[in-house]
């Protein structure tokens, strides 16, 4: 199997260091021999038909920045014409999420599937604003398209609905899908910390970004409720149509009470036939959902499995590679 990669940073050097530990293990277990033609970033891509030396390219990537430095194959080809050109099975597409415009990605989506490509992305973005319209462009062009990373990182959730809870109907899905807010109002609470300082010192650690808007004004966590009423639920929502409160009013002589009364409070992400929303929320002490730290949850309501529930980090490098993984495994055995 061949595929592109799009998108060498975080997540995509996750990718390159996870198909070069499990290689031995794909041919063993499944018989596939996984080979990046093409790997992309902001300066262009190397390309090899017969598959990129791996560790060269991650050495590229270090010691440059650059991947189209990469000896003899690196291009400043603009990554377009390196999806509609290069003979792959399917696209991995991993660049900076927008939940404006969806793009770079949106059109590297489509121009996958027009050139006949499978697509993988890990990508929010495209997914909350133009999720039909993209799975338009797969269906017409007769290719998969997988998103499992793009919500909960490697916590499985959109798998786990549509393929082994299948046959039942999801009622309503609950949850904490951002690991940043998580971790804030985990601290917040432990050491009785205000928003500011907690904020400033997961920035400092690198658990924050640098710019945190979109975590911690629920927007993050409304894009991945988009996607799982979109796919899951068969809805057809847009951000727009989210009520999104974030944390940023949440202090800890809120957290104290909520404590003493047995609470504690999340952000929390819901979604059923007549509620889409995003917000923080009072959890029993003793509920599933209060999960800690930077850990992601979510418990599906079914009509014939009742309650599921999952656990898992959200983020994190070859975390979130994992269910690209099994993307790519899944695209492989359907078209074995
Ligand atoms: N990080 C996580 O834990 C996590 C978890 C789940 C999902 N995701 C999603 O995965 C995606 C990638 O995240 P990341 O953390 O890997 O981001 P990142 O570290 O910022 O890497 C982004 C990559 O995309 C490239 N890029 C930036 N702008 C581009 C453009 N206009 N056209 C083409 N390539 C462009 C960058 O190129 P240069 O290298 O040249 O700058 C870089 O290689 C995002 O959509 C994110 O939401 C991330």
């Amino acid at each position: 199997m061949k595929v592109i990669l799009i998108g060498f940073g975080i997540i995509g050097k996750g990718v390159i260091n996870v198909i070069r530990k499990k290689r031995e293990y794909l041919k063993n277990k499944y018989g596939m021999d996984l080979k990046v033609v093409a790997i992309c970033d902001r300066s262009g891509a190397a390309i090899d038909d017969n598959g990129l030396d791996l560790e060269l390219a991650l050495k590229v990537k270090e010691e440059t920045g650059k991947i189209s430095k990469y000896p003899e194959k690196g291009t400043s080809m603009p990554i377009v014409e390196v999806v509609k050109s290069i003979e792959a099975d399917a696209i991995i597409e991993a660049t900076p999420t927008n939940i404006e415009s969806g793009e770079p990605a949106k059109t590297y989506i489509i121009e996958g599937f027009k050139s006949g490509k499978h697509v993988i992305t890990a990508n929010k973005g495209p997914l909350a604003l133009y999720f039909n319209e993209l799975l338009s462009y797969a269906k017409k062009h007769n290719r998969i398209f997988r998103y499992e990373a793009s919500v909960g990182g490697a916590m499985p959730i959109i798998n786990l609905a549509k393929e082994t809870l299948a046959g039942n109907e999801i009622i309503k899905i609950k949850g904490i899908l951002n690991g940043t807010t998580n971790y804030i109002l985990t601290k917040m609470e432990r050491e009785k910390l205000d928003f500011d300082t907690v904020l400033k010192e997961a920035q400092e650690l690198g658990i924050a970004e640098t710019n945190p808007h979109q975590d911690i004004s629920g927007l993050d966590t409304a894009a991945k409720i988009v996607i799982l009423a979109n796919s899951i639920m068969n809805m057809e929502v847009t951000i727009k149509d989210v009520n999104i409160e974030g944390i940023t009013k949440i202090t800890p002589e809120a957290l104290s009470m909520a404590n003493k009364g047995g609470y504690t409070i999340k952000l929390i992400g819901e979604v059923s036939e007549n509620k889409l929303e995003v917000g923080p929320k009072l959890i029993p002490l003793d509920d599933p959902l209060n999960v800690k730290g930077s850990l992601n949850v979510a418990m599906l309501n079914t009509d014939l499995a009742k309650e599921v529930i999952v656990v898992g980090r959200g983020a994190g490098d070859v975390e979130t590679s994992s269910a690209i993984l099994s993307d790519i495994i899944n695209i492989y055995l359907k078209n074995k």
